[in-house]
């Protein structure tokens, strides 16, 4: 088999780049060669005897084990974008600023016959980011690195969904909305109400059409033999306002 692989115990995962060397687990050592004969299913013990499966590295490990630059997007508001822009896997997005490459990576995994366009203006995050990308064998992700305000006098009206996660969002809603095919969709994220009233208002003031602006709360649940209760202490991520062109 070739890496990268996942090696799974109960919620312990790890991410495996090369199939050399060792690897140090809290239940002993692995010898990633051995790696080398086995298929995914398979199992890999440690020097203690505690077995890993091993696993393919997918889309579901992105949020795990991407390496982190900026706080990036968790999978509950990723989800959320997808659905309520109605993602076709053939479109054409814009995300700005790229962080640790969160967004887009699953932007880029679920419009497979598309692209994605990232801007970072930080070239380190840039860094992180495209080894991130490479890693998850993602080859429909291009990266820009400056400053997107800038950057983007030279884009063309041909983008089908606008992702922001930015300081300076409010300033570049104008040039979204000229940059947007007709349909297109305008999402922003932010972590702070005032933010996200002043993003709500500039894209209504623009021309945006059906503006929303939500947040989504996932509560985790722990299941022990005396009860069930909320395990989640940090309920709020963010908010999205998503808007439409039409
Ligand atoms: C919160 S992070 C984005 C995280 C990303 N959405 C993810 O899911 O991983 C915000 C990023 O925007 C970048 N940024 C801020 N202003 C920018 C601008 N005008 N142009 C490009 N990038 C910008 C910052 O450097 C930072 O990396």
């Amino acid at each position: 088999m070739k890496p990268p692989v996942i090696l799974a115990r109960g919620k312990h995962t790890f991410l495996v780049e090369k199939l050399e060397g060792t690897l140090h687990t809290h239940d002993g050592i692995i010898n990633l060669e051995e790696l080398k004969d086995k298929n995914f299913g398979d199992e890999v013990e440690t020097h203690l005897g505690v077995k890993y499966k091993i696993l393919p590295y997918r889309a579901v490990d992105f949020f795990k084990h991407f390496k982190r630059s900026a706080t990036p997007i968790m999978p509950k508001d990723i989800g959320a974008i997808i659905a309520y822009t109605g993602l076709s896997p053939d479109s054409l997005i814009l995300d700005a600023g790229t962080g640790t490459g969160m967004i887009a990576a699953y932007m880029a995994y679920f419009n497979k016959y598309g692209e994605v366009v990232t801007v970072e203006k930080r070239k380190e995050f840039a860094k992180v980011a495209r080894e991130n990308f490479k890693l998850a064998g993602l080859k429909n992700i291009h990266q820009i690195v400056g400053d997107v305000l800038f950057v983007a006098e030279g884009f063309k009206r041909e983008f089908d969904l606008i992702i922001l996660d930015m300081k300076d969002d409010v300033k570049f809603i104008p040039k979204a909305y000229e940059i947007l095919n007709y349909g297109g969709f305008l999402v922003v994220y932010n972590p702070y109400i005032e933010d996200t009233r002043n993003v709500y208002y500039k894209m209504i003031k623009i021309g945006f059409r059906n503006v929303e602006s939500f947040e989504i709360l996932k509560i985790d649940y722990e299941h022990k033999r005396v009860g069930t209760r909320p395990l989640t202490r940090v309920w709020h991520t963010g908010f999205l306002v998503i808007g439409r062109k039409i």
